[in-house]
């Protein structure tokens, strides 16, 4: 995993207190307060997630890894850039939700670059109805960079990129193989987490809950981040990004 260097402070500190937590479960054990084990171990737990938190994503380890698939790629640099550093070609498909006559010029351009590099570029391709394009178990990884379904109109009562992720989320757990993963990178604050509530989505869903690790658009080169329905991006106006892990 990438270390953030900004965090590396921090993700130090919460190793030395999972050290210190580690001792205590040892001498709690040792004078049979069992009880007190439960705590500790809790403890732990919220450790270990805060350290992930401050440690960024490699999504480079998890491509090399397996069948990749990304969704939702909007002018695909975020693919190329992928593309550009990894030694070898790896197992990928990526996709965009609109027509190849509907991307941006840049869109187009990537498009035919990642095409001729030999990645399967596929277009049309809704995240919500991945289920009726691929056959069961087709993938290691699903990749979906800064959801957005371009509409405010509620969905049953629901803000319509909650509805986007909860039905991407089904829809890619069944192409996915056993303990595949979806990662969902998003604007890390209080309200695009209010947005997608992903713990909410996961209890629904049945699934363990996800993990959040730190994302810096800046490791990617050639990613310029689009916004849907328009060209140019929102991304500048904010400083922090999370990626979302979900274990199916
Ligand atoms: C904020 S943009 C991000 C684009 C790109 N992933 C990036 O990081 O630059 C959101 C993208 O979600 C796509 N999108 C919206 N609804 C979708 C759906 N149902 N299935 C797949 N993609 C969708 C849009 O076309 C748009 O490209």
């Amino acid at each position: 995993m990438l270390i953030n260097q900004s965090a590396v402070e921090s993700a130090i500190k919460i190793i030395e207190l999972r050290t210190k937590v580690l001792d205590l479960n040892i001498k709690c054990a040792e004078l049979g307060l069992y009880e007190r084990e439960d705590v500790i171990y809790h403890l732990n737990q919220d450790l270990t997630l805060l350290l992930k938190s401050s440690i960024k994503y490699n999504f480079l380890d998890r491509i090399d890894y397996g069948n990749s698939f990304l969704v939702g790629e909007g002018n695909l640099s975020f693919t190329l850039s992928l593309i550009k550093q990894l030694q070898t070609l790896p197992i990928l498909i990526t996709s965009t939700y609109e027509s190849y006559k509907d991307l941006s010029d840049i869109g187009q351009y990537n498009a035919i670059l990642l095409h001729n590099t030999g990645i399967k570029v596929m277009h049309n391709i809704d995240a919500t109805n991945l289920h009726k394009v691929f056959p069961k178990s087709s993938f290691d990884t699903v990749i979906f960079q800064f959801p957005h379904s371009g509409s405010r109109e509620p969905i049953g009562g629901h803000n319509p990129n909650y509805v986007l992720v909860r039905d991407f989320i089904t829809s890619a757990s069944y192409i996915l193989k056993k303990n595949g993963i979806i990662l969902i990178t998003i604007v890390d604050n209080a309200f695009y987490n209010n947005v997608f509530r992903f713990e909410e989505i996961s209890e629904q869903l049945g699934l363990v809950q996800p993990v959040k690790y730190n994302f810096d658009p800046k490791d990617y080169p050639q990613y310029v981040h689009s916004n849907t329905n328009q060209d140019g991006s929102a991304l500048e106006e904010y400083k922090k990004f999370a990626t979302w892990e979900f274990v199916i």
